[in-house]
């Protein structure tokens, strides 16, 4: 059942975050320096094509083995710089799902960890950026829009069915794969929840973080509420994405434009406006995320995409 949004609260709240650039709420450990050297496995049996990435707690690179000349992504984490990282590996193997990011190994050596992933093409970020200004966001494919919201909830849906929290979601941790599906990536904030006690580390993106995660205590739904912004920024292109460019034109105002009805009701229908709402509403109004998963806008859509072309 979809629980009443205070909306105008919601949306100020969200956009309180938005108006700061984009900032990291890092645990000191996240704030490392990568190694380059690989684990001996890897020097034997791949070869490293390119650099993909490199991010906070290590590089990503491309590479193919040797003897299968199949092609993974090898993400290397700098032990020392995250203690927990094997924790992590633990709970990714544990929540393997079509929309998640495959594991496939893992090797360690002196200090770091390499983790061996499914090779996937862009991240989500780079999609929306290469979409700027063109036709997919002046008039977003209603059934595209709803098709990637739903592969990330049911992604998140099963997370939190096995009581794990992402805590990091946003278009950069969210992979094309090579069937052109989408993927969630990047667990290095994931962590188990106790659904009877609240979670009080403060990690998280702006402006897609919850903003209830800055009072370090909250619960899954921060997902939810990422998910929220996420679904924007799908439908508003690079102009959510990238909030620092709203301080340059009227900060707020711009902002709140991202929310402008006849916007969202020209390029999706209303009932689209109403799920994002209710994503980041404030988190006891929030909707989780079944509820999302069955909102009429969203199963709508995907019903009519079933009867013209094949979705996931
Ligand atoms: N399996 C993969 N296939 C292809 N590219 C990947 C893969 N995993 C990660 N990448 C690329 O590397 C980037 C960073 O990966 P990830 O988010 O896992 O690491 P990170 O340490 O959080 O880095 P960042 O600080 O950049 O977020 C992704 O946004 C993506 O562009
Ligand atoms: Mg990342």
């Amino acid at each position: 059942m979809l629980l009443p949004i205070d909306a105008q609260t919601a949306e100020s709240r969200c956009f309180d975050f938005l108006r700061s650039s984009v900032l990291l709420m890092c645990t000191p450990h996240s704030l490392s320096h990568f190694s380059s050297t690989c684990s001996r496995e890897v020097e034997e049996n791949y070869i490293i094509i390119k650099r993909l990435s490199k991010g906070k707690f290590g590089e990503v690179k491309q590479v193919q083995q040797k003897r299968s000349k199949r092609q993974f992504a090898l993400k290397q984490v700098n032990l020392n710089q995250d203690p927990c990282c094997d924790l992590k590996i633990q709970l990714l193997r544990r929540v393997q799902h079509r929309h998640i990011v495959r594991i496939h190994d893992v090797f360690w050596s002196a200090g770091v960890m390499d983790i061996l992933l499914e090779l996937c093409m862009d991240n989500m970020a780079a999609y929306i950026e290469s979409h700027r200004g063109s036709e997919v966001y002046q008039t977003p494919a209603v059934m595209e829009v709803a098709d990637s919201l739903a592969q990330l909830l049911r992604a998140v849906n099963f997370l939190h069915e096995k009581q794990v929290a992402h805590r990091n979601i946003q278009p950069c941790n969210v992979l094309l794969s090579s069937q052109k599906i989408w993927k969630l990536a990047d667990f290095n904030f994931a962590c188990e929840f106790d659904p009877s006690s609240p979670m009080s580390e403060k990690v998280g993106s702006r402006p897609y973080v919850a903003p209830e995660v800055a009072q370090r205590e909250y619960t899954e739904k921060c997902d939810i509420y990422s998910m929220g912004v996420l679904f924007i920024a799908l439908v508003r292109g690079g102009e959510y994405v990238r909030p620092s460019s709203l301080e340059d034109v009227k900060g707020k105002e711009a902002a709140q434009e991202l929310l402008n009805e006849t916007t969202w009701t020209q390029r999706l229908g209303y009932g689209a406006l109403v799920l994002a709402k209710h994503m980041i509403a404030l988190e006891d109004a929030r909707c989780d995320s079944e509820e999302a998963l069955n909102n009429p806008w969203l199963t709508q859509s995907l019903g009519a995409a079933r009867g013209c072309c094949i979705i996931s």
